[in-house]
């Protein structure tokens, strides 16, 4: 029986995840580093620090230098979301946090982001969840299951009662040692570890899900 869902933010209910990129993308190009888009496949869900230490590889600086490149890649992400709005939302998205909700479930947000609560006002979807679990919530981020857990029992359910929608490899393996049932969405490569994937949640309603889950709601 599923009686929540716990969903990921960048790149699943917005395309924050593009902002993410441009703001690493920028920052890697004044520090003369190299950084493409299939670098930042592995950034996917990967907090700010743990983030910026995969782009720098094996370089070493000062923690002076690292706090610095963290602030100036945030300012440059918060320029981004200051434009968002509910036309930003990923289609599909709205729609099925409102059938979850109509359908007697909960909705929870699980995001390692210390800016989700922004982008969730800005979006004009805060009311739609019942939990917010985000990158002020644990210590241990994603891959680790302790996000999805501490939404979870903010949602007072057991994981395994849960279902995780994610676009992230990072993410799709925190659900897994979490023992929650999982959603990827996007290319088999990235998130083929669910235990169901979509290509996004566009027109993707409850019943295909459970169906593809094979549970009953
Ligand atoms: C999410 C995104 C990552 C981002 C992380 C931290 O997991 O998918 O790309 O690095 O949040 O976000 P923050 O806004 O706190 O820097
Ligand atoms: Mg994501």
């Amino acid at each position: 029986m599923i009686r929540g869902f716990i969903f990921d933010l960048d790149g699943v209910i917005t395309d924050t995840a593009e902002y993410h990129y441009r703001g690493w993308k920028r920052l890697a190009e004044e520090e003369g580093l190299a950084f493409t888009r299939e670098d930042n496949e592995q950034l996917r869900g990967i907090p700010r620090r743990e983030s910026l230490l995969l782009i720098l590889r094996d370089r070493l600086y000062p923690e002076e230098k690292i706090l610095e490149m963290m602030e100036r890649k945030n300012n440059y992400y918060l320029q981004f979301i200051r434009e968002i709005s509910p036309r930003d939302l990923l289609p599909g998205a709205k729609e099925l946090l409102e059938e979850v909700r109509l359908a007697g479930m909960k909705n929870a947000l699980g995001s390692a982001s210390k800016n989700a609560t922004e982008v969730l006002d800005r979006l004009g979807i805060h009311s739609l969840f019942d939990a917010i679990s985000d990158g002020h919530s644990v210590e241990r981020q994603k891959p680790a299951p302790d996000l999805f857990l501490h939404a979870a029992g903010q949602l007072g359910l057991p994981s395994a009662e849960c279902v995780v929608v994610e676009d992230a490899a990072a993410g799709i393996e925190a659900a897994n040692a979490g023992g929650f049932h999982s959603i990827g969405l996007g290319p088999w490569e990235r998130v083929g570890k669910a235990e169901a994937v979509f290509p996004s949640l566009s027109g993707l309603h409850l019943e295909e899900i459970f169906t593809a889950l094979s549970l009953k709601p």
